[in-house]
């Protein structure tokens, strides 16, 4: 990736990102604003919603309940040029190595780019391959939904369950619930946790004659996939026996030599490559669960949806780039006010899943401390991110949103038009979600509180003990996302949207976004303690020496008590 602006040179000899003219100039801004109201600013600029609200299609971007003026955005986005968001943007979509710490593209947006043009990684052109498996995923998907496909004992399947971790399930599992209003194919489930008790729970009433397994692991070595992967095949064979298994087992996954070792049918792999990443996969063979439960045709709509946020992200000015100006919010409220945490909230039951989607996108992808210099960064990165569905949310952690100590941004993201146009649960729903922004955002001063205490009749002594605490600061940030409708395409601009936000994120705070060393050390000491905790369960003397005495005194315990 190429990074010679003057920006990165000055970075490069020494200096810090702190010290670049650009963020100069916003720390400096940053002290002129940090205390204007947002109530003032809606008052002073009637236009506020226009000017600081974008659209793509069905998607529109309402981010003027922000701490921000024009100024802020200009200022934002000098930032973004002179960190060079334009030229990463343009290495990404170009196949160039943007994962450099694993020497690799990251070209998610080749597995939905729909212009039919070619798309390079080293020189070959990897669309052909991409559509190969897009068929291969059509006519086994088709053939799973139209009973056409059967288990070994000739009856078609009814029940697929995903095995699958991280990116191999979040996407998909988030995906295929957001679409459950369009799922008319077989059931989908998951299984994930290497705690027995999710396999036992998920499968407890199936029927393995009508059951399909989906192994999905780009490795194909991840230990709770590969372990729940062998219990599934137990449970298969117990029943139906290992003639079976051809039947009843895919995988999806880069390892063609692990999936055949482990003993699937080669013509049951549905491949994808090695510059997939994990927790952007849902877009490639990962999202064949997806593509059963809803139809091949949709999953195609939710490529395209994506690949319209891609055209956009590609081509639409900074200033009006809404991936971009979701990121440059972001770096606002982390560096400059310090916000620790940033809230995902979707008022639509569909979307359950999407802040936990999100946690593993956003946190696995930004939670980094070194640069692409290989220095430790003097700044904050990436912000603890989660959410729950809207309305329940209110009634759970508002109260520290409204009035804790904490500024937290929130994202509330909803749809115009409901699934289920029943009575107005819908017009209850997207009130509750636009009186929680605007409450966010106006707050209620000491006056408005002591007038409303009077007015509800209480003496002097009970209006002045109460009025404190009924006060609202306010002036507390969010965007509001809001789409025509839940659907395929909207659904595929949404995701595309927050990849995009968490990329140039991850550019302007110069961190690799699409690697994840981090996840690595506890799983290489977890292969350790397994083998030492099978030896004290088999009697044998174990050293423990090499742990503290808090590891090794858990491991006692845990070979000493079990029954
Ligand atoms: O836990 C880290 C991780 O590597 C994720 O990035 C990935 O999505 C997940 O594990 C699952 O990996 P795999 O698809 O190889 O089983």
């Amino acid at each position: 990736m190429l990074f010679d602006s003057a920006h990165d040179r000055f970075i490069r000899r020494g200096g810090t990102l702190e010290q670049t003219p650009a963020w100069r100039a916003l720390a400096e801004h940053f002290d002129h604003v940090k205390d204007l109201e947002m109530r003032r600013l809606f008052d002073d600029e009637p236009d506020r919603f226009a000017r600081f609200s974008l659209e793509l299609g069905p998607l529109l971007l309402d981010y003027s309940k922000h701490r921000i003026t024009a100024e802020t955005i200009a200022l934002l986005v000098d930032l973004a040029r002179a960190a060079g968001v334009p030229e990463a943007v343009s290495a990404m979509l170009g196949g160039e190595r943007v994962n450099w710490t694993e020497d690799r593209a990251a070209l998610h947006v080749a597995l939905r780019d729909r212009s039919g043009r070619p798309v390079e990684v080293d020189g070959v052109d990897v669309m052909p391959a991409v559509h190969r498996v897009l068929d291969q995923m059509r006519a086994f998907s088709d053939a799973v939904r139209k009973g056409r496909w059967l288990g070994a004992t000739g009856t078609p399947i009814r029940t697929v369950v995903n095995l699958g971790i991280g990116g191999s399930d979040l996407g998909p599992v988030m995906i295929t619930r957001a679409l459950g209003a369009f799922h008319d194919g077989p059931e989908v489930r998951f299984v994930s946790n290497v705690d027995a008790s999710d396999f036992v729970e998920t499968t407890r009433d199936l029927e393995p004659a009508e059951t399909l397994f989906v192994v999905a692991s780009k490795t194909f070595t991840t230990q709770e996939t590969m372990t729940n992967a062998r219990t599934a095949r137990s449970w298969l064979v117990e029943a139906l026996g290992e003639a079976a298994v051809a039947r009843h087992f895919v995988a999806l996954s880069t390892n063609r030599e692990a999936v055949a070792a482990f003993g699937i049918d080669p013509a049951n792999v549905f491949e994808f490559w090695d510059w997939v990443g994990g927790r952007y996969s849902s877009w490639s063979a990962i999202g064949l669960t997806i593509a059963i439960a809803v139809g091949f045709d949709r999953f195609l709509e939710l490529l395209e949806g994506a690949h319209a946020m891609d055209r956009h992200l590609a081509e639409a000015p900074l200033e009006a780039n809404i991936p971009a100006i979701m990121a440059l919010l972001g770096i606002w409220y982390r560096n400059f006010f310090g916000a620790a945490s940033h809230a995902v909230l979707p008022y639509d039951q569909y979307l359950d899943r999407f802040p936990a989607y999100l946690q593993q996108a956003d946190m696995e992808s930004n939670g980094k401390s070194v640069d692409r210099d290989g220095r430790r960064v003097g700044y904050a990165t990436g912000p603890v991110v989660w959410g729950e569905p809207g309305t329940n949310g209110q009634h759970a952690f508002f109260q520290l949103i409204h009035q804790g100590t904490e500024l937290i941004p929130c994202d509330f993201i909803g749809a115009v038009n409901p699934a289920h146009p029943i009575g107005d649960h819908h017009a209850t729903l997207m009130a509750n979600l636009l009186a929680q922004t605007e409450a966010l955002m106006r707050g209620r001063t000491e006056a408005e509180a002591r007038a409303e205490l009077e007015g509800a009749g209480l003496d002097a002594e009970a209006v002045a003990a109460l009025a404190p605490h009924k006060v609202f600061p306010g002036n507390r940030p969010s965007s509001t996302i809001l789409l025509d409708r839940l659907t395929p395409r909207s659904l595929g601009m949404l995701i595309a949207a927050y990849e995009h936000k968490i990329f140039v994120q991850g550019v302007i705070w110069r961190v690799n976004s699409f690697d994840q060393w981090g996840v690595e050390l506890g799983k290489v000491l977890a292969r350790t303690i397994l083998a030492e905790e099978q030896a004290l369960l088999a009697g044998r003397d174990v050293d423990l020496s090499r742990h503290d005495s808090s590891t090794a005194g858990l491991l006692r315990r845990f070979a000493e008590r079990t029954e």
